[in-house]
Protein backbone atom coordinates (compact mmCIF):
# COMPACT_ATOMS: atom_id res chain seq x y z
CA UNK A 1 0.00 0.00 0.00
CA UNK A 2 1.28 3.26 -0.85
CA UNK A 3 -0.01 5.19 1.83
CA UNK A 4 1.83 3.13 4.78
CA UNK A 5 4.98 4.46 4.91
CA UNK A 6 3.63 7.60 6.24
CA UNK A 7 2.47 8.25 9.67
CA UNK A 8 1.44 11.61 8.71
CA UNK A 9 -0.93 12.92 5.60
CA UNK A 10 1.34 12.73 2.97
CA UNK A 11 -0.05 15.50 1.11
CA UNK A 12 1.10 17.79 4.08
CA UNK A 13 4.64 16.44 3.79
CA UNK A 14 7.17 18.68 1.13
CA UNK A 15 8.59 16.80 -1.43
CA UNK A 16 12.17 16.89 0.22
CA UNK A 17 10.29 14.56 2.94
CA UNK A 18 8.57 12.22 1.08
CA UNK A 19 11.78 11.52 -0.96
CA UNK A 20 13.20 11.07 2.47
CA UNK A 21 10.86 8.51 3.39
CA UNK A 22 10.94 6.54 0.13
CA UNK A 23 14.60 5.92 0.86
CA UNK A 24 13.95 5.01 4.41
CA UNK A 25 11.45 2.64 3.16
CA UNK A 26 13.60 1.33 0.47
CA UNK A 27 16.45 1.04 3.34
CA UNK A 28 13.84 -1.20 5.26
CA UNK A 29 13.23 -3.41 2.35
CA UNK A 30 16.62 -4.08 1.92
CA UNK A 31 17.46 -5.08 5.30
CA UNK A 32 14.47 -7.19 4.77
CA UNK A 33 15.61 -8.84 1.89
CA UNK A 34 19.17 -9.55 3.24
CA UNK A 35 17.23 -10.93 6.39
CA UNK A 36 15.46 -13.46 4.03
CA UNK A 37 17.90 -14.53 2.31
CA UNK A 38 20.15 -14.88 4.88
CA UNK A 39 17.36 -17.16 6.10
CA UNK A 40 17.27 -19.19 2.84
CA UNK A 41 21.19 -19.71 2.61
CA UNK A 42 21.08 -20.84 6.09
CA UNK A 43 18.85 -23.48 5.49
CA UNK A 44 19.18 -24.37 1.47
CA UNK A 45 21.25 -27.54 1.15
CA UNK A 46 21.93 -27.15 -2.94
CA UNK A 47 25.09 -25.49 -3.43
CA UNK A 48 24.50 -24.09 -6.76
CA UNK A 49 21.13 -22.57 -5.59
CA UNK A 50 22.93 -21.08 -2.35
CA UNK A 51 26.15 -19.71 -4.49
CA UNK A 52 22.77 -17.61 -6.70
CA UNK A 53 21.31 -16.59 -3.20
CA UNK A 54 24.50 -15.19 -2.11
CA UNK A 55 24.84 -13.70 -5.42
CA UNK A 56 21.62 -11.72 -4.45
CA UNK A 57 22.03 -11.22 -1.21
CA UNK A 58 25.43 -9.40 -2.16
CA UNK A 59 23.48 -7.22 -4.85
CA UNK A 60 21.10 -6.51 -1.37
CA UNK A 61 24.29 -4.87 0.55
CA UNK A 62 25.06 -2.58 -2.33
CA UNK A 63 21.52 -1.56 -2.25
CA UNK A 64 20.97 -1.05 1.31
CA UNK A 65 24.87 1.24 1.26
CA UNK A 66 23.32 3.13 -1.30
CA UNK A 67 20.23 4.09 -0.12
CA UNK A 68 21.76 4.48 3.49
CA UNK A 69 24.66 7.04 1.89
CA UNK A 70 21.53 8.96 -0.18
CA UNK A 71 20.62 9.36 3.40
CA UNK A 72 23.36 10.16 5.07
CA UNK A 73 24.36 13.15 2.29
CA UNK A 74 20.74 14.86 3.14
CA UNK A 75 20.42 14.24 7.04
CA UNK A 76 23.72 15.92 8.76
CA UNK A 77 23.18 15.08 11.93
CA UNK A 78 22.59 11.12 11.08
CA UNK A 79 26.13 11.52 8.88
CA UNK A 80 27.93 13.08 11.80
CA UNK A 81 26.81 10.38 14.30
CA UNK A 82 27.40 7.24 12.33
CA UNK A 83 30.72 8.75 10.99
CA UNK A 84 31.43 7.59 15.34
CA UNK A 85 29.96 4.74 14.74
CA UNK A 86 30.53 3.18 11.79
CA UNK A 87 34.15 0.87 10.54
CA UNK A 88 35.88 1.76 14.14
CA UNK A 89 37.00 -0.29 16.62
CA UNK A 90 36.12 -0.58 20.38
CA UNK A 91 33.01 -0.54 22.52
CA UNK A 92 29.78 0.04 20.37
CA UNK A 93 27.71 1.37 22.60
CA UNK A 94 30.48 4.01 23.70
CA UNK A 95 31.10 5.39 19.98
CA UNK A 96 27.57 5.61 19.85
CA UNK A 97 27.27 7.70 22.60
CA UNK A 98 30.40 9.82 21.07
CA UNK A 99 28.34 10.39 17.83
CA UNK A 100 25.42 11.64 19.99
CA UNK A 101 27.73 14.23 21.58
CA UNK A 102 29.19 15.30 18.44
CA UNK A 103 25.62 15.44 16.37
CA UNK A 104 24.02 17.63 19.15
FE1 LIG B 1 17.54 -4.59 -3.38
Amino acid sequence: MASEQYHEPAEELSAETRTLVRMMTSLKEEVEAINWYEQRISLEPDPEARAIMQNAQQEEFKHFGMDLEFLLRKKDKWRTTLKEILFKSGDIVELGEKGEEKAE
